[in-house]
């Protein structure tokens, strides 16, 4: 009896081809009405040596179908992984699908450009919070409560202590108060500003850098020197600087900066609108007030200041018409930098 279901068993093994046909089988031997478990159907009407020796068969037999069922299985499985191996052959001369690579955003092009220039002049890059206080945007730099400077800059307030800066200006008051030693300062801070305007060549967001020049003997002379190789490095050797006498309340005294226009190297076109000039920074002498309420006494010491925006560089370098294009993230717009500065021939 043993025999004879091994050998019926071998005989159904060796036809297996397929999944379904080992569920099948192992129904045939193993299910409900399976062979093997017909074996002990009729236990109950055995005596109890013959229900030992029963039993013993059944378990035998089944252990062995189960095992073998495991190696058809396996054996199959191997066979269908081949077969599918053999079919889904990969064409590698099939050309791939094009990678999108990223590119620096102008702005952040500028910035880079700026910070290396001043970090080679031994300059610090330092930061500063958007959300400021009134005392360091407006209080530290000569601009008290009620003083109708307050309304050039027309500030987004948080609450009458709290405001989003207006200026990169309100580092030169943080700079100067957490240099606890009162050691010379040399810094520049880029960052973001806020004003409620928007317009094309105004955005309640906008780019400035700052920087900041605290030591002995410092001079308009220094200013000046400072900011010609500046210009030079960031709109070509032959830029020319020129200082007009301004106001500023915490700089004096106050100038505003003008550069050569670069499209047409001074002679007169629309984007300097024939003047051949274009205005790009304000600056000064640190107000002896401002260095006092920074620690820093002016008998002692002076120094200077400069403020100029990153948005206008990044517009004239790259001739974009309208600030907004800095700002809402257009792919096509990013896109094309890498090209104009490879023409520009600008690093
Ligand atoms: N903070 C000034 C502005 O935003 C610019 C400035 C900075 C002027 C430093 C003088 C010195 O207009």
């Amino acid at each position: 009896m043993e025999k004879e279901i091994q050998e019926a068993f071998q005989k159904d093994l060796e036809r297996i081809t397929s999944y379904q046909e080992i569920q099948e089988v192992k129904n045939k031997y193993l299910g409900k009405k399976g062979i093997v478990t017909e074996l002990t159907s009729n236990m109950k009407d055995l005596s109890v040596e013959e229900k030992k020796e029963v039993g013993r068969l059944a378990n035998t037999i089944r252990t062995y179908v189960t095992e073998e069922i495991t190696k058809v299985e396996q054996r199959i499985e191997k066979e269908e992984l081949n077969r599918k191996l053999e079919k889904d052959t990969i064409d590698i001369s099939l050309p791939s699908e094009k990678i999108r690579r990223g590119s620096r955003h102008p702005f952040q092009r500028i910035v880079e450009d700026v910070e290396d220039f001043f970090v080679s002049m031994g300059y610090d890059v330092v930061d500063g919070p958007e959300v400021e206080t009134d005392e360091n945007c407006f209080q530290r730099l000569n601009v008290p409560l009620g003083h109708p400077a307050r309304d050039a800059q027309d500030t987004f307030y948080i609450d009458p202590e709290y405001l989003l800066r207006t200026q990169t200006s309100s580092v030169q008051a943080r700079t100067m108060q957490q240099n606890t030693e009162k050691t010379p300062i040399r810094m520049i801070c880029p960052g973001k500003v806020y004003r409620r305007d928007d317009d094309a060549t105004h955005s309640h967001q906008f780019g400035q850098v700052e920087g900041l020049v605290i030591d002995k003997n410092v001079s308009l002379a220094d200013l000046k020197g400072t900011l010609e190789l500046f210009a030079k490095k960031m709109l070509g050797e032959n830029t020319k600087v020129r200082f007009r006498p301004s106001f500023f309340p915490f700089t004096e005294p106050s100038v505003e900066v003008d550069v050569s226009c670069f499209k047409c190297g001074g002679k007169g076109c629309p984007l300097c609108k024939q003047s051949g000039w274009i205005e790009v920074l304000g600056a000064g002498m640190v107000h002896p007030h401002v260095l006092e309420m920074g620690g820093y006494d002016p008998k002692e010491w002076t120094g200077f200041a400069f403020g100029t925006g990153l948005d206008r560089f990044a517009m004239f370098r790259y001739e974009i018409p309208d600030i907004r294009y800095l700002y809402t993230n257009d792919i096509r717009f990013l896109e094309q930098f890498d090209r104009k500065d490879e023409e520009n021939e600008i690093k």
